[in-house]
């Protein structure tokens, strides 16, 4: 069984594990949720880059042979930095949600949203830019603390990202068909996003895609096509010895909050202290 790492800044990063779950049942995964640390998007290239660095080298001392940098933030500001630190492969969010956005995308223009980091980075616009899509990105900083108040589908939360979204699907970018959802907490927001984007628009999650990325790099393409949403109900949480979680701050915290994310209890939570 291939043992992948998964590392996240902190809760997020469950929401592409559960995609992962679902795509690839049959993998073993060690989950780093850098908690004591996060949050990741309003913090700089280099203090990121270290941070991503250093859980990337506790992963593989655990056995990752596969790394997922499930946080979109930490792809953006040091994708490259982990893939030279590291001595296996590493995935990250960005290409593959880029990917997708290119394929649904009809008329190649695309609304991106995500952390002040993430946003300011420019990489899925890069990304995007490549295969000639045009993209508005639209930093939505206060969208994760709302989902991490469990305040996914709440009055408040739909005003906010009201506001993000008028103001990203203006000017030229009103027939945009495609909103791509560049941040781990989006997932749990797409019932709020699709109600407050446009008709037309179809939301993209990086989670999935990435997930989908890593299922075909283990070969799993034709079986596993279009399974999201089954694989859960075949094996209902039979994580016993399947996943591990580290987090850097308290594993109860983690336990308790993290089921929001992951939609399943997780039991086999260690705390952990990184060494410099
Ligand atoms: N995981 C981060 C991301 O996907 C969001 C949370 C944070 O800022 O640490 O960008």
């Amino acid at each position: 069984m291939t043992k992948i790492g998964v590392f996240d800044s902190g809760f997020g990063g469950l929401t592409v594990l559960k995609a992962l779950l679902e795509l690839v049942p049959d993998a073993e995964y060690l989950y780093f949720g850098d908690t004591a640390r996060l949050p990741y998007g309003s913090k700089s290239v280099e203090t990121v880059a270290k941070y991503a660095c250093e859980a990337a080298r506790f992963l593989e001392q655990q056995g990752a042979e596969l790394l997922v940098i499930a946080c979109n933030t930490a792809t953006a500001l040091a994708f490259e930095q982990i893939r030279q630190t590291a001595s296996v492969k590493v995935v990250g969010v960005i290409e593959p949600g880029a990917q997708q956005a290119v394929a649904v995308s009809s008329i190649k223009k695309v609304v991106v949203i995500g952390t002040e980091a993430t946003i300011s980075s420019h990489a899925y616009r890069n990304a995007l830019a490549k295969h000639q899509v045009e993209s508005r990105e639209k930093a939505c900083p206060l969208l994760v603390p709302l989902v991490e108040e469990g305040w996914t589908d709440h009055a408040v939360t739909q005003q906010v990202a009201g506001i993000y979204l008028a103001e990203a699907f203006a000017d030229g970018f009103s027939s945009a068909d495609v909103l791509l959802l560049g941040c781990t907490h989006y997932p749990l927001l797409k019932p709020v996003l699709q109600r407050v984007a446009p008709k037309s628009v179809t939301l993209v999650d990086s989670a999935e895609s990435t997930a989908l990325t890593v299922s075909n790099l283990l070969g799993k393409k034709s079986e596993n096509a279009g399974r999201f949403g089954e694989a859960t109900h075949q094996h209902p949480h039979d994580d016993h010895g399947k996943i591990k979680f580290f987090v850097t701050d308290s594993a109860q915290k983690f336990q308790r909050l993290g089921k929001l994310f992951l939609g399943r209890p997780m039991t086999d939570v260690t705390h952990i202290e990184l060494k410099e």
